[in-house]
């Protein structure tokens, strides 16, 4: 038996980066997996690749986080497809830079809409699925910029420390509701996939652009995708039956300093 055998897992942003990375071992570890993004091809290149190795373990949905119509749709198809939802992983986002004298009203919004207000919609929508299928966990992927900040961060600070701490109401909320039903948010830093590419890139590009990262980072390295995603099997399987509330540093120690 999987650490993670019967969990019935929703994702969004499963296309690429660290959501195609949490499908492939939630599955290895025996779950079912729905995995949503707006770029609808590249999601079911990656559920293609998962049931490769475990055949019907992976759906894809084409899904924009923003449209609640569209949240409805996905949620009820992956239901219907995988018996159930019992864990939620908001995973979706994007990556803004910009500081109080640069950034614009319009990208101060579009990145609350696709990192804070979509967790909102999709989190309401997906509870009744996750109250018919408790244990239910649901783990929000917020960063070391909800912790920390930067100056040129500005938009992407204040929605991922929105995302830290609207997670630890979410999972009062179930708790004091007697729902089994647990909440985390998961911080990870720097780590390899296609949103720290321009970060690299202004840092000079290729190791040196890495070099740049790096440094502030005590382990001397990017995290990996498989870093996080250790911690998402944790929280998506019943080992972390009596956590909720909390966040997940996967930061290679950046946040100590
Ligand atoms: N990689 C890192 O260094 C890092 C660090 C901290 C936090 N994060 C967070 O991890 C999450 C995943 O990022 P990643 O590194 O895999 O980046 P990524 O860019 O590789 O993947 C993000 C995915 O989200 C999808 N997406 C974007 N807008 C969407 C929308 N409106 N609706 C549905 N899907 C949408 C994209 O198509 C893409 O597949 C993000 O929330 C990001 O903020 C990443």
């Amino acid at each position: 038996m999987g650490r993670v055998a019967g969990k019935k897992v929703f994702i969004t942003g499963g296309a690429q980066g660290l959501g195609a990375c949490f499908g492939h071992m939630l599955a290895d570890e025996g779950a079912k997996v729905a995995l949503t993004d707006i770029n609808g091809e590249g999601a079911k290149k990656t559920a293609a690749a998962i049931n490769e190795k475990h055949p019907g373990a992976a759906i894809a949905i084409a899904h924009d986080v923003t449209k609640k119509d569209q949240w409805e749709s996905a949620l009820g198809e992956a239901a219907e497809a995988m018996g159930g939802i019992s864990v939620l992983i908001n995973n979706a986002g994007i990556g803004t830079a910009g500081s109080i004298e640069t950034e614009s009203y319009e990208n101060w919004r579009l990145t609350h809409e696709i990192d804070v207000d979509s967790i909102f919609i999709g989190t309401q929508l997906a509870m009744p699925y996750l109250k018919d299928n408790q244990p239910g966990s649901i783990i929000n992927i917020s960063s070391v910029a909800g912790l920390i900040a930067d100056g040129m961060m500005l938009s992407y600070n204040s929605a991922k420390a929105a995302v830290w701490m609207m997670s630890k109401s979410i999972a009062l909320h179930c708790a004091r509701s007697g729902y089994d039903i647990r909440c985390n948010s998961v911080h990870p830093v720097f780590t390899r996939t296609p949103i720290v590419d321009p970060l690299i890139a202004l840092g000079g590009g290729g190791e040196e652009g890495e070099k740049k990262l790096v440094r502030q980072i005590p382990l001397k390295r990017l995290g990996e995708p498989e870093d996080v995603g250790y911690c998402i099997l944790y929280l998506a399987s019943d080992e972390s039956r009596f956590v909720t509330a909390s966040e997940f540093k996967i930061d290679g120690g950046i946040t100590a300093q």
